[in-house]
């Protein structure tokens, strides 16, 4: 249906504007969870590295959010990097992006 692609495409378009508007208290606490707990079992604890690579605000510097976003939820094809797209919504995944640039600590 046309109007139906209409409306997704509106609907993504909102939400990409909106994208990094502040999120929800407890949705972001849960993202915190994910992030140590997920994110850490390959990334490493403190996120230096395990398995998956150093991914602090250091090493990710000069990446924008959108791409770091895009990598969180495609994956990498072809490694163990999942895509988180079942879980995270493109603002959840925005926004994680955007707490690693900015080098908070889960
Ligand atoms: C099963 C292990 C695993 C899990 C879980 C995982 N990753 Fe990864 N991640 C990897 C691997 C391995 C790579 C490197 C892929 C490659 O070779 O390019 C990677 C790459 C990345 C990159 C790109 C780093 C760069 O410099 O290009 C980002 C960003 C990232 N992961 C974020 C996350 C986040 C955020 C989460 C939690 C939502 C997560 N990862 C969960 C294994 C994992």
């Amino acid at each position: 249906m046309i109007a139906t692609t209409i409306i997704a495409s509106l609907v993504s378009l909102v939400s990409q504007t909106y994208a990094d508007e502040p999120m929800k208290p407890q949705r972001a606490e849960e993202l915190e969870r994910l992030i140590r707990h997920d994110c850490g079992s390959c990334h490493g604890m403190t996120l230096k590295g395990g398995l998956g690579p150093d991914i602090r605000a250091q090493t990710l510097e000069g990446r924008s959010a959108d791409s770091i976003a895009e990598i969180i939820l495609e994956g990498v094809p072809g490694t163990p990097m999942p895509p988180w797209r079942p879980l995270l919504s493109q603002q959840d995944a925005i926004w994680i992006a955007n707490y690693l640039l900015r080098g908070e600590k889960p």
